[in-house]
């Protein structure tokens, strides 16, 4: 028997449509790209998570010369956020990212291994959070759960 995995997110133009608290959190996210350590890719990439607390905490993407020593921004948030606000859950998780690497309508979309962690977490706090992308022209779309990020996923399958 065939099956179907269908994944719906929200698309908005610009990131301008998005609640205040959203575009404080893409704000931040942009913020704290400048403190990037990438001096191999050029690529600069910065995660914000809204707590359920309210409070922010934002990562930047820290390469090094041992190129998988490196790690992306969205698990430096999400370790950070572990280590030092463990009681706290995720809500909302931005990233944004500014380079060449990418065309600026390409939406930056997580790769495997952080949308691995994405779906601990959520496993882990038993709470959905929002996952927001944006592109470097302002096009973002926004996911309900990191589960849609990652169907099938090793441990979790339903
Ligand atoms: N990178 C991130 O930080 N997050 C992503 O979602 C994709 C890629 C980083 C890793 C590396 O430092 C640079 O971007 C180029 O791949």
């Amino acid at each position: 028997m065939r099956h179907e995995l269908k994944v719906k997110y929200q698309r908005y133009d610009n990131w301008d449509e998005l609640s205040p608290e959203d575009q404080d959190l893409i704000n931040m996210a942009y913020e704290v790209c400048k403190s990037a350590y990438a001096p191999y890719s050029k690529f600069h990439v910065g995660a914000s998570l809204r707590m359920t607390n309210n409070e922010i905490i934002s990562g930047s993407n820290q390469e090094n010369i041992a190129y998988p020593s490196g790690l992306c921004a969205e698990r430096v948030a999400l370790f950070y956020a572990g280590a030092n606000l463990p009681n706290e859950k995720v809500q909302t998780l931005c990233v944004v990212a500014k380079g060449d690497l990418l065309p600026i309508e390409k939406i930056l979309s997580p790769c495997g291994a952080c949308r691995q962690v994405m779906l601990e977490t959520e496993v882990r706090q038993e709470l959905k959070y929002r996952i927001i992308l944006v592109s470097q022209n302002g096009v973002c779309i926004v996911f309900d759960s990191a589960q849609d990020l990652l169907p099938l996923a090793f441990g979790v399958t339903d």
